[in-house]
């Protein structure tokens, strides 16, 4: 289980009554409703408690599926190095050390100082590997040559010109496989595609999640690409978001490239968009294929696709043929 890593977390939300913590994720649900940065949240100790409980699992549980999908289209990958920047806690380092057994060394890049003092603090296993760097972006000239890199949730606080430049050198580092994730919105979709562009410019191959180098076909529509993880919650996080249902639907959106195309990049021929809808004997799905179109495949019992597709859900590549596909 994926989440019980997290135990660690719990002697910190001993630390203040759950009433603070609730003010905490008033004023963070706030901030993410205005699109603020997470500077104030980290300020407080009600803010970072907030974070702790409520986004902490959320994104590691998005990072560790993205994880998975980078597995399985890369399985000879076993990266040593890694950079995590805008790290916050380090959430995406915790999924990175829980995903790859191989991993030495893993740098972190955090503006904020309450944040790595804090991450510093957490006890996730694995984390003695950690070298944590106080610094902005916008100030680093040259990134280390690592295996991979890893930017979760961080790009959409950027301004304009930070996130041009920094992408920039990131295109042109010594990296093998960079990863991004952004929170399934709109506005996260469309900073991914920038991102997208731009890599694709650059002469990196795109791993996941599209299963082409083609213009995106839902950019410029009232549709956005994300996915989305179901995350078990705490009593502590039903608390203080005052939510009476034991799960969370986390959606967001990623993009994985690698450097160099892999000679044992496993290929799939399509990837579902859309939750997959099932109805009895039948089943419907929404796949974004290998010529760049998204269609609709309904697949009855009789049709030998069936079988293997009752097991898939949002945001899994498809592997069989499609060239039946309208
Ligand atoms: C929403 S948090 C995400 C933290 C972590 N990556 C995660 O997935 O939980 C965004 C983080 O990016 C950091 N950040 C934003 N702009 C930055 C910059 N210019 N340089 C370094 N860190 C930055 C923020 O301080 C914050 O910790």
């Amino acid at each position: 289980m994926t989440q019980d890593q997290l135990r660690c977390l719990e002697p910190f939300f001993q630390t203040l009554p759950w009433h603070r913590i609730q003010e905490g994720q008033k004023h963070l649900s706030k901030n993410y409703r205005d699109k603020k940065s997470s500077s104030s949240v980290f300020a407080t100790e009600e803010g970072r408690l907030a974070y702790l409980a409520t986004r902490c699992p959320a994104t590691f549980a998005a990072v560790c599926r993205v994880l998975e999908e980078l597995r399985r289209r890369l399985p000879t990958f076993y990266p040593r190095t890694a950079l995590d920047i805008g790290a916050g806690f380090g959430t995406a380092s915790w999924a990175l050390l829980s995903t790859f057994a191989t991993l030495e060394k893993i740098e972190l890049i955090e503006k904020e100082i309450q944040a790595v003092l804090w991450g510093q603090r957490i006890p996730f296993t694995g984390m003695d590997k950690a070298i944590w760097r106080i610094e902005d972006i916008d100030r680093i000239k040259t990134f280390p040559a690592v295996d991979v890199l890893i930017a979760s949730y961080t790009l959409g606080e950027w301004s304009r010109s930070t996130l041009e430049a920094t992408l920039d050198r990131l295109i042109q580092s010594p990296i093998a496989v960079a990863l991004f994730l952004e929170p399934g919105t709109p506005e996260g979709f469309t900073t991914l595609l920038e991102v997208r562009t731009r890599y694709l410019k650059g002469g990196w191959s795109l791993v996941a999640p599209c299963p082409h180098a083609m213009t995106c076909p839902w950019q410029g529509t009232q549709e956005w690409c994300h996915f989305s993880v179901r995350l078990p919650r705490t009593s502590l996080h039903r608390y203080v978001k005052g939510a009476e249902r034991g799960f969370e639907d986390e959606k967001w959106f990623y993009q994985i490239f690698a450097r160099e195309p892999w000679a044992s990049f496993v290929p799939f021929e399509g990837r579902l968009v859309q939750r997959v809808r099932r109805y009895p004997g039948r089943v419907a799905l929404s796949i974004c294929d290998r010529r760049g179109f998204v269609s609709s495949l309904t697949l009855s019992k009789k049709d030998p696709r069936y079988r293997s597709s009752k097991k898939l859900a949002w945001g899994d590549a498809v592997c069989y043929d499609l060239e039946k596909m309208g």
